[in-house]
């Protein structure tokens, strides 16, 4: 069976590599799915998010990355995915994430949500707490590889 994990990963973080190398051993291929968003204003380029995780999970042999614009259930079906993975954090991420599923069933019957949990240890860590920790000189160091961690300084530094 084929997924689908899409997201902004702006960067990618621990949180995000751990859902990635939990559905790597669930589902037969993995596709992480890097939102092209032209709406917002990410810290990272969608090519430079798409090589970040790239790195990361190049030890995988059935996990790909690729970007992606618009439609979550289009970019599922377009790589002939019938689940699209989501992580969930907490209960304050789960109105959210039960109306986006609700809404890409209605959309696309075909194509379900399964929900990975976060591991404990993770369960506070998102991209956003990450860049505001970073942006005020604080140790990410357990937020996210060093190599991941190491983009994140240099492009704040060009700020
Ligand atoms: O990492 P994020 O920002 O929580 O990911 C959110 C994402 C990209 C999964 C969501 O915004 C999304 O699917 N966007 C594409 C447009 C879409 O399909 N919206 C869902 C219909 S409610």
């Amino acid at each position: 069976m084929i997924a689908v994990y899409p997201g902004s990963f702006d960067p990618a973080t621990y949180g995000h590599l751990d859902v990635i190398q939990r559905a790597s051993l669930a589902f037969d291929h993995v596709i992480v799915g890097v939102l092209h968003n032209s709406a917002k204003s990410p810290l990272f380029s969608v090519e430079e998010r798409v090589n970040i995780l790239k790195d990361a999970i190049k030890s995988y042999s059935n996990v790909e990355v690729r970007s992606f614009e618009g439609l979550s259930v289009n970019f599922a079906r377009e790589s002939h995915a019938q689940v699209i993975i989501r992580g969930l954090r907490a209960v304050t991420d789960f109105e959210y994430e039960l109306q986006m599923a609700q809404t890409n069933r209605v959309l696309a019957p075909d194509v379900d949500t399964v929900f990975l949990a976060t591991r404990l240890e993770y369960a506070y860590l998102s991209s956003t707490i990450m860049k505001e920790v970073a942006s005020f000189g604080g140790d990410i160091s357990k937020f996210a590889p060093s190599q991941i961690i190491e983009r994140v300084q240099e492009k704040l530094l060009q700020r």
